[in-house]
Formats: structure tokens, C-alpha cells, sequence
């Protein structure tokens, strides 16, 4: 039931890349992009109870964001502490994996997918980095 829980937590999450392309045409970071691909082997992992794909996402999505955090795509407290929260939950995914408990991996997938959703809607409350320009006012922080 749990590793459900995941799939349909990142359903809406992949809407808003795609929503905001539609309005206006430009190159994705491949950064970023990366960040939705290893979502996807995370979750593929889950699935299948496949630890080693598990830990390798968990791993990648780490690495990105510690990336990204150094590059300041963001330069307020708040994104500071969601990218800290991201981290510490890949982290205890990557662990759990290690123990090859797939509940626990699953719980933490789903604590950073939440993250995942709270830094946009931090990102574009703050009316900051690229994700903002795209998205027009009445679809910016409601969903
Ligand atoms: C700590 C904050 C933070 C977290 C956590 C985070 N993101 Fe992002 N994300 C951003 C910011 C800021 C941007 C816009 C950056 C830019 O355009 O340079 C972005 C952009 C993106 C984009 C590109 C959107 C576009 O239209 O170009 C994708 C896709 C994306 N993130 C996916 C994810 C996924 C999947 C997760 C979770 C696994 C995630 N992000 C977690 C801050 C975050």
C-alpha cells in the first residue's frame, strides 16, 4: 500500500514541469531533468523491491541536490532548509535501502517527494529562480 502512496505523490509533481513547458518554450536544466529521471528509478525500485535501484536514485538525487544547493539556484533560508530536509530523507532512504526494508524506503520516499512539492511552492512564492516567470499568478502556490 505504502509504495502506492509514492506514485501518486509525484503524479501531481510531474504536472508542474510539464504545465509550465506549455506556456513557454525554453531548454530544461539538465540538472533538474535529472532530478525527475532518478525519481523514476527511485520509485522503480520500489516497486520492485530492486534495493540496489533503489539506493542508486536515492544516491543521484543526493548528489543533484547538493549540486544545486551549492550552485544557489535559490538564496533564501527557506530553500536552505528544504534542500537540507531533501537531503536528510535521501539520506534515510539510502539507509533503509541498506537494510533492505522497503517500508521504511518507501516512507522516506515519500518524505522527500513531499519536499520535492514544498520547495516549488517555496520557489514560486518567493517569485525567485526559473520555475517562476513560467507559471502565471493564479497558478502559483494554490496547488
Ligand atoms: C530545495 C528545493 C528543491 C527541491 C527539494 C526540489 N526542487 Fe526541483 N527545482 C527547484 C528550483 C529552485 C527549480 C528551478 C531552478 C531553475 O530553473 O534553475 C527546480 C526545478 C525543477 C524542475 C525543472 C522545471 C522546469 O520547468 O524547468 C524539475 C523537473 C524539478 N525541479 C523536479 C524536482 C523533483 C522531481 C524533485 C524531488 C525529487 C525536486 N525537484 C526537488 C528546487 C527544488
Amino acid at each position: 500500500m505504502r509504495r502506492f502512496l509514492c506514485s501518486v505523490l509525484l503524479l501531481p509533481l510531474l504536472a508542474v514541469p510539464s504545465a509550465s513547458q506549455d506556456k513557454k518554450k525554453r531548454e530544461p536544466d539538465p540538472l533538474m531533468a535529472a532530478k525527475l529521471k532518478e525519481s523514476q528509478t527511485l520509485l522503480e525500485g520500489l516497486t520492485l523491491n530492486d534495493f540496489a535501484k533503489v539506493r542508486k536514485g536515492a544516491e543521484e538525487l543526493l548528489r543533484i541536490s547538493k549540486q544545486a544547493q551549492f550552485r544557489k539556484a535559490l538564496n533564501t533560508p527557506g530553500y536552505e532548509l528544504y534542500a537540507n530536509n531533501f537531503q536528510r530523507a535521501a539520506e534515510t532512504v539510502i539507509e533503509k535501502a541498506g537494510a533492505k526494508n522497503i517500508d521504511g524506503a518507501t516512507l522516506a520516499c515519500v518524505d522527500m517527494t513531499i519536499t520535492c512539492v514544498r520547495c516549488h511552492q517555496h520557489t514560486r512564492e518567493e517569485g525567485l529562480g526559473k520555475l517562476a516567470p513560467t507559471l502565471g499568478a493564479g497558478d502559483g502556490t494554490g496547488r
